[in-house]
């Protein structure tokens, strides 16, 4: 037999000895009920794109049946299920569906969902450009934004002028519960991100000291150096006749204070948050920040901060491309 032969010959044997391992079997016998309170549209939409990893339904292809494929597949959709199962839609309220909807146009905006090997070979899954349109469109009528009248434009035009020359006298507003003093120069530091969250009408902008900007020129984020602060802060959305949107109402500022030996026991940062245009602050207990580090927990392998522009920016390189 010549060489070429039994080469092809050992590698079919490999491939069919291979056939014997096979992933844990994942059960994908129960169908998933349709998305309910969401137009037709929409449910197709990510029952055809999503549902494969994100629901109870799984529809295996004969080439998803085949060592090593099934590994990775297999692996997708505990993992994919673990995150986020559409089949138990019903069991969620109404605002919670509202931010799945909200992150889930987030994921495939920014090129993360579907998983682009896997869309790559399951074209179904592939979102085109009217289909996210219609997700987006969707997200709009959860959260209708109204045209303000004037009053509402004008006061909320003077709270920001206020805001934006720093003539709120600040030197009676109190220190969070667990002792995190309030930082009123952060109207000075540099955005380094804002976040539009349609689905419960509010705008967001986070703003970084001088000590968070240099780490992120020098790329030194995880962990972000001590000294690094950053300040989140929140208005309502408000919609003039010309259909511009703009700051309305300040709805509370947050702060993260990075000092990994001070703050060893609340992961390395102090977590502060003030609230209305009078800056009430936020919680309870001198341990309310609990609650904070539990929502950042997702983001433990990046010193608990959501926020990376450079992750972003050669995110968006990828989707260009
Ligand atoms: C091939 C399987 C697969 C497909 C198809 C897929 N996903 Fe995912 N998805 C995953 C996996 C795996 C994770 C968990 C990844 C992680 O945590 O990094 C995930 C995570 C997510 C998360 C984050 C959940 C959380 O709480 O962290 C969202 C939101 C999401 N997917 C939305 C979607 C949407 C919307 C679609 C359809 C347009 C989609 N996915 C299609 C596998 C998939
Ligand atoms: C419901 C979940 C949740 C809770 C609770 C929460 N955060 Fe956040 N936080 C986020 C998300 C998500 C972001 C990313 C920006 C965005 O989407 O608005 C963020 C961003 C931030 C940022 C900007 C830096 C970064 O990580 O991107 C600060 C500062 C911040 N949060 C402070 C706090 C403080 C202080 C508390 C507690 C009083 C808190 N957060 C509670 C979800 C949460």
């Amino acid at each position: 037999m010549k060489n070429k032969n039994k080469l092809l010959l050992i590698l079919l044997a490999v491939f069919i000895g291979l056939q014997f391992f096979r992933p844990k079997g994942i059960d994908h016998g129960t169908k998933a009920p349709d998305l309910a309170n969401v137009p037709k549209q929409v449910n197709a939409i990510l029952r055809s794109s999503c549902f494969d990893c994100h629901s109870s339904e799984v529809n295996l292809r004969w080439y998803d049946k085949i060592t090593p494929a099934n590994f990775l597949v297999a692996s997708h959709i505990r993992d994919g299920r673990k995150a986020l199962d559409f089949s138990k839609w019903a069991s969620w309220p109404k605002a919670q569906q509202n931010t799945i909807i909200y992150y889930s146009i987030n994921k495939i905006l920014s090129g993360e969902m579907p998983i682009p090997s896997y869309a790559a070979v399951h074209s179904y899954a592939k979102l085109n450009q009217s289909e996210i349109n219609i997700l987006k469109n969707y997200a709009l009528t959860l959260s209708p934004r109204k045209i303000a009248d004037s009053a509402q434009i004008s006061s909320a035009e003077k709270q920001y002028n206020e805001w934006i020359n720093g003539t709120l006298k600040h030197s009676s507003v109190k220190p969070s519960p667990n002792g995190l003093p309030y930082i009123p120069d952060y109207r000075n530091w540099k955005a380094i991100s804002t976040t539009d969250r349609f689905d419960n009408g509010t705008m967001r902008i986070i703003f970084g000291n001088e000590i968070a900007v240099k780490a992120i020129q020098e790329k030194q984020t995880n962990p972000w150096p001590d000294g690094t602060v950053f300040a989140k802060t929140a208005w309502k959305q408000q919609m003039k006749k010309d259909g511009s949107i703009g700051a309305g109402e300040f709805l509370q500022v947050e702060f993260m204070v990075k000092d990994a030996k001070k703050y060893a026991e609340t992961k390395g940062w102090g977590w502060g948050r003030w609230k209305g245009n009078d800056l009430k602050p936020y919680g309870e207990s001198t341990d309310f920040d609990k609650e904070c580090i539990e929502c950042h927990k997702p983001m433990e392998n990046q010193d608990h901060v959501f926020t990376s522009p450079l992750y972003l920016i050669s995110q968006l390189k990828k989707i260009q491309k």
